[in-house]
């Protein structure tokens, strides 16, 4: 700005949604504990690849600011469930930590973050598959449904905490063949995803697996 230029006529900058994600999980698994620097270092892995797909996504309609903050906190209804690897010793199963984490976002004020939560447990979880595991959870479609929540659900999938630390990603043929011990739409909703997001074709038959990087695929 010149010296000849009125302050009034500053734009202001635009309005954005800013959510302290790192104030949250600090305040929910506790400031300098092993559990709260998991969680976070994990929230970080999820939140680098989804916002890196969503670079290169066309069109860019993605809000890559709600896209960190759910990332970080996709997780954070662990704190609940009964997983002593991750310092968690609450009573719930893990496949609850999903729709516990949409409890404790909405409590929060944060009904969008709240979704990802309930969403982004394998790569979504259907009525029918919860009918037919019997699983412990409310009978209702839980599938991501958002280009955010597909990503951070997609971008989960590399990142493996359950040994009770942050380990390096699993390839996409490993991250293929674990999902396919759950079932071939696992599997299959994966495999497109991987092709969508990051131009990765994954072949695949009953046994096996193979990755490689298609550069000419157009993304959508
Ligand atoms: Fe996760």
């Amino acid at each position: 700005m010149t010296a000849k230029e009125p302050a009034a006529r500053r734009m202001p900058a635009p309005a954005r949604e800013t959510v302290d994600a790192e104030a949250i999980l600090r305040e929910v698994f506790g400031a300098g504990t092993r559990r709260f620097d998991i969680i976070r270092r994990h929230g970080e892995q999820v939140a680098a690849r989804a916002l890196n797909i969503a670079a290169g996504l066309k069109p860019a309609s993605i809000d890559e600011s709600f896209l960190y903050a759910a990332a970080m906190l996709h997780d954070i209804g662990i704190v609940k469930t009964a997983t002593p690897q991750l310092d968690c010793h609450g009573d719930q199963p893990y496949i609850r930590h999903g729709i516990i984490g949409r409890q404790i976002l909405e409590a929060h004020g944060l009904p969008r973050h709240a979704l990802v939560c309930e969403r982004h447990v394998g790569v979504g979880i259907t009525t029918a598959d919860i009918r037919h595991s019997k699983l412990p959870l409310p009978l209702r479609d839980m599938r991501p449904v958002t280009i955010e929540e597909e990503l951070i659900c997609y971008a989960d999938k590399f990142f493996s905490k359950t040994n009770g630390q942050v380990e390096k990603p699993k390839s996409a043929p490993e991250v293929a063949h674990h999902l396919k011990t759950y079932g071939r739409r696992q599997a299959e909703t994966f495999i497109r995803w991987a092709a969508r997001f990051e131009g990765l074709i994954l072949n695949h038959n009953d046994d096996w697996y193979e990755g490689r990087h298609n550069q000419n695929k157009r993304r959508v």
